[in-house]
């Protein structure tokens, strides 16, 4: 369990530099941007010293919401995600950080932007460089899309998780998972909305739970080690950006409807505990407040719910704002003849192209995969 005091409403402040830093001689080559930040416990300890000269991390897809967990329950997805490579760059200004470069599949990614105030990555390895004080080393930063935009994958956490894991580990990793998380939510803040349901099990791994915003209090759910789930991934060739699937949401709910889906999301937390599949699938399948008003903006969406039900899957939602459908089976067999069936039912129903991909729940989140000493 992670607990920290921060409230969201102090944004993060950030303010371009507008001047080239005493020390660099060279123009730069793409926008860098200064922490312009306001001390607090944390960065008063002396400015911690890189331990590496450069960094490599990945962090996982996350499925968030899991049904009726809406912005509180997330879990992270193996073999899907993002990767971040970080170095220090004495070309860069003191304190600075510059994102270089850029790639990854799929044409969305030419839609990110360079300057790291306006991506994901930047304003999460931002928000990580103001809470460990750095003043004296400046960062370059190179993001690794696997993971499509817009998607329901939380494309946007893994990016943000990568960077703030990589840029905490190039200082000696001082800070806990709890700040990590905290710049994360920076970043999510400013692209989607104040939720931590991707960004959380991004960086820790396995299911979670977001206790509270106010103060950020995250439990980690444990699914027994020694049983296994398959996330059917199902994503269409649509995009639908969690803003604009926030912007939908009830301002008003039954209270009928509040009593069924807490109860619903209660069952789902015991049963991850328990590593309960069916009880788990059927709570994923249950939400009567946000899927309900999301499902018809995503055309085909209730018939591949209803295709991954008869195939055999044990529940069936959309993950995180979607488009992607997640469906959940105990074995992967079974669970490839899931997606090809939701494929199936996207072109029949939706008339939308999409692909499918059994995964396992990522028990480790973010992480360095390598470095290199100074
Ligand atoms: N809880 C968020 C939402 C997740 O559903 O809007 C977005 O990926």
């Amino acid at each position: 369990m992670v607990i920290c005091n921060y409230s969201h409403f102090k944004s993060i402040s950030i303010t371009p530099s507008t001047n080239r830093c005493r020390y660099d001689t060279s123009t730069p080559r793409v926008p860098t941007f200064r922490c312009n930040s306001t001390l607090n416990s944390t960065q008063l300890r002396a400015e911690p010293e890189p331990v590496f000269t450069s960094v490599k991390s990945f962090a996982p897809a996350t499925i968030a919401n899991l049904g009726p967990g809406f912005d509180f329950l997330g879990c992270a997805v193996d073999g899907l995600g993002d990767f971040v490579n970080l170095r220090v760059d004495p070309d860069v200004c003191p304190g600075e950080i510059s994102i270089s470069d850029i790639h990854g599949t799929g044409t969305s990614v030419k839609k990110l932007s360079k300057n790291p105030l306006w991506n994901c990555a930047g304003i999460a390895a931002i928000s990580v460089m103001r809470r460990l004080g750095i003043r004296s080393v400046g960062l370059s930063l190179s993001l690794e899309k696997g993971l499509p935009l817009g998607s329901g994958l939380g494309s946007s956490a893994a990016s943000a998780a990568a960077a703030a894991v990589a840029v905490n580990e190039i200082f000696g990793g001082k800070l806990p998972v709890s700040e990590l998380v905290l710049a994360g939510l920076d970043s999510e803040q400013k692209v989607s909305g104040y939720h931590a349901d991707n960004v959380a099990p991004a960086i820790m791994g396995g299911f979670v739970l977001i206790r509270s915003y106010e103060p950020l209090d995250i439990i980690r759910l444990t699914f027994p080690t020694e049983k296994e789930l398959y996330f059917v991934l199902v994503s269409p060739e649509f995009e639908a950006p969690t803003k604009k699937m926030r912007a939908v949401l009830p301002k008003e709910i039954q209270m009928s409807d509040h009593v069924w889906n807490c109860s619903k999301a209660g069952a789902l937390v015991a049963s991850v505990l328990q590593g309960d599949l069916r009880g788990l699938g059927s709570a994923l399948s249950s939400d009567k407040i946000v899927e309900p008003k999301r499902a018809p903006l995503i055309p085909g969406m209730e018939a591949v719910k209803r295709a991954a039900m008869e195939a055999g899957a044990f529940g069936c939602t959309i993950s995180g704002a979607g488009p992607t459908a997640v469906a959940v089976a105990n074995d992967e067999e079974r669970g490839r003849e899931i997606g090809h069936r939701m494929v199936d039912a996207f072109m029949n129903d939706g008339n939308l192209k999409a692909s499918a991909v059994v995964s396992k729940l990522d028990r480790v989140g973010a992480r360095v995969i390598s470095s290199s000493s100074r």
